[in-house]
């Protein structure tokens, strides 16, 4: 890897930890591999990306529905999906020092990246995270947090179908927590053995599925594009090879992004066939309304990382421009909206008018409020954490009741009408 490009996740890393996006877990134990927290900022970018998911394929949408199911699942949902048998990725040791890598992630398969010491053969090893349900801790009670929240959208189908009496096309939505016990986790929040997903397992009958994948392929190049920000060059798509796709896959794209560490997997758009409903329901579950034939719905599944989303987006929008450090963040996904301060922090009139202006934003916005008298460290710290716009109330407000507001990107800044930013606002960021 360039040093650069090591630098820059050093310094996006930094930044995370300085201003509260993402700390290391469990920290003051020495941490735990490879597990992190969100900070106060970091669980306002997180939530400000699953809404705007949830708003833009859930509930703008007439063929969606959303679920929220147990973590953890039936172990026979895991026999029945292929997870069990088929969820295992090949670990080898290496003979001198014992570390353990992930074969296919190694460029020479013979030797320790860590010790060049002689690698065993590789054994396959199932990535599915064990736990026990209950008092007793024997293999009656084995339980597994669920690998992929995919599944309770085909477990639940059914349930769905019976409440809602939707018509294929049309598809359930899930935002949560999967669990894998990843051989070698790291590159900060990108492979972690927890993480979040937000998923679509998009129901279609087989004929045309291929336009529904393209249809799908191109809603997923929209949400990086126009939510999140992304640079397409950034952006660049993988069929993945027949004998390289998931257990229950018949078509595989991959969306890559160029991350400081290399191009690698962002998201994932799959056409699982109809492998999981037929190895859940004995029985098809959904009538033709034309047939009037029982018949399993075929699935086109969009799948995407919240963690590698946050990832992309902090690495795309970390700019260093003529001495300044700022997030260039879509203002959506902005933890704050805006920032108020006044220019001396011990004059009364001064700070309370600011404070006044702030009350009155925070009504519509999430904004900040920084009362320390120092324009340069306010304006400094806002761009640091990709705060849109900065308002500074002054002596001249005293006066004509205006302030100045000031944008991120150029830094320029403009005088307006106290009454009139909560429109300004409005106008920019909705
Ligand atoms: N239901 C299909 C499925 O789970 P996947 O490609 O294994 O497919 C989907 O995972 C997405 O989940 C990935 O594209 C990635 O964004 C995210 N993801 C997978 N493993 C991850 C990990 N260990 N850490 C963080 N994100 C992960």
């Amino acid at each position: 890897m360039a040093k650069e490009e090591n630098n820059l996740m050093d310094k996006i890393e930094s930044l995370c930890k300085r201003r509260g996006f993402v700390f290391p877990g469990s920290e003051i134990y020495g941490g735990l591999a490879n597990s992190w927290d969100y900070g106060p900022l970091g669980v306002e970018l997180k939530n400000n990306i699953k809404n705007l998911w949830w708003k833009r394929f859930v509930q703008q949408r007439d063929d969606m529905v959303g679920i929220d199911a147990a973590l953890i699942m039936n172990p026979k949902v895991w026999q029945a999906s292929g997870h069990l048998e088929n969820f295992s990725d090949p670990l080898v040791e290496c003979k001198k020092c014992h570390h353990r890598f992930r074969e296919d992630l190694l460029e020479d398969k013979k030797k320790c990246p860590d010790c060049k010491g002689e690698l065993m053969d590789a054994k396959q090893f199932n990535l599915m995270l064990k736990t026990f349900l209950g008092s007793t801790e024997d293999d009656a009670n084995v339980v597994y947090f669920r690998p992929e929240t995919a599944q309770a959208m085909f477990v639940d189908f059914k349930n769905v179908l019976d409440t809602t009496r939707r018509k294929l096309p049309f598809g359930i939505a899930q935002i949560g927590k999967a669990f894998r016990n990843e051989i070698t986790p790291g590159n900060f929040i990108f492979r972690t053995r927890e993480f979040e997903q937000m998923e679509i397992e998009y129901f279609i009958k087989e004929k045309g599925w291929e336009n529904v994948f393209e249809y799908w392929r191109n809603e997923m190049q929209l949400w990086m594009t126009e939510e999140l920000g992304l640079d397409k060059n950034s952006i660049h798509e993988l069929d993945v090879p027949d004998g390289e796709r998931a257990h229950y896959s018949k078509k595989t794209i991959d969306f890559e992004f160029d991350f400081p560490f290399g191009r690698k997997e962002l998201y994932g758009l799959a056409y699982r066939t109809d492998f999981d409903l037929k190895n859940h329901f004995k029985e098809a579950q959904y009538e033709d309304s034309e047939t009037k034939e029982k018949i399993y719905p075929h699935v086109v599944e969009p799948t995407f990382g919240v963690d590698r989303s946050i990832l992309a987006v902090l690495c795309n929008s970390y700019k260093e421009e003529d001495g300044r450090i700022f997030l260039k963040l879509n203002p959506k996904l902005a933890p704050y909206k805006v920032a108020v301060s006044c220019l001396k922090k011990n004059d009364e009139k001064l700070v309370s008018k600011a404070e006044e202006i702030y009350h009155e934003l925070k009504k519509e916005f999430y904004a900040n409020f920084d009362n320390r008298g120092n324009a340069g460290k306010y304006y400094g710290s806002q761009d640091e954490i990709g705060t849109p716009y900065c308002i500074m109330v002054d002596f001249q407000t005293l006066e004509d009741n205006t302030v100045t507001v000031r944008d991120r990107d150029t830094t320029k800044q403009e005088r307006i009408k106290a009454d009139e930013l909560l429109n300004f606002l409005k106008n920019e960021l909705i």
